[in-house]
């Protein structure tokens, strides 16, 4: 068993965003880092233009089905690589922890890899370019401690923050499927677990 050995309750629960902390074991960790770097080999990081024309400053790649994907023409979900190859499959141990915290017997369609390093961040967005927000967004932390922000689902309003850690897993469904989240800033230098440093979050969505 990669992960605790009993059906995890979240530690915290804030706005319906069900937070399991340190979930992922550090072996565990030190494996999934290993999957990751296999799958940065086979589908290597590029980082995407916002359909502002603006460079995103995380660098990103995804594993399965399908892959997200922005540029001018917006943001979408392609079958794809950049470089025209098929995604990577997603590995199996991210698939395990899917099913483990979400109770699902439906498997994600996309595992998007976000690789945050120096000042990359994220801005207040909500995850709506899939079919269904029946299905939660799984959220991994691995690496550098990141201060996330929750907002309302709608633009505005009083938000929280709270710092992620290496091993931690979010679970976004109910009424925080379509609240608004990003990603302050990261603590550079807090975690040694990723080869060059960084944090990386993995979300993991059914798309269809
Ligand atoms: C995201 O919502 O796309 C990223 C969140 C995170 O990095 O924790
Ligand atoms: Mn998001």
């Amino acid at each position: 068993m990669a992960f605790v050995p009993h059906t995890p309750k979240p530690s915290l629960t804030i706005r319906g965003f069900a937070l399991y902390q340190e979930l992922i074991l550090p072996d565990a960790q030190a494996a999934m880092a290993k999957d990751l770097r296999e799958l940065v080999a086979a589908a290597p990081l590029f980082s995407p233009e916002t359909r502002w024309g603006k460079k995103m400053s995380v660098q990103m790649t995804s594993a399965g089905k399908y892959g997200w994907y922005s540029d001018r023409r917006g943001y979408r979900y392609e079958r794809r690589h950049p470089s025209g190859s098929a995604w990577p499959p997603i590995p199996a141990a991210i698939l395990e922890l899917w099913h483990q915290v979400t109770g699902l017997d439906r498997a994600p369609d996309c595992c998007l890899l976000n690789l945050y390093r120096g000042a990359a961040k994220m801005g207040l967005h909500q995850d709506r370019d899939e079919a269904d927000f029946s299905f939660p967004v799984v959220s991994v932390s691995l690496g550098d401690d990141g201060l996330f922000r929750i907002g309302n689902t709608e633009r505005g309003g009083k938000t929280e923050s709270i710092w992620l850690r290496s091993g931690d897993v979010m679970v976004m469904g109910g009424e925080a499927r379509l609240t608004y989240h990003g990603l302050d800033r990261t603590r550079p230098g807090s975690s040694s677990l990723l080869q060059g440093g960084g944090r990386i979050n993995l979300t993991l969505r059914v798309v269809d």
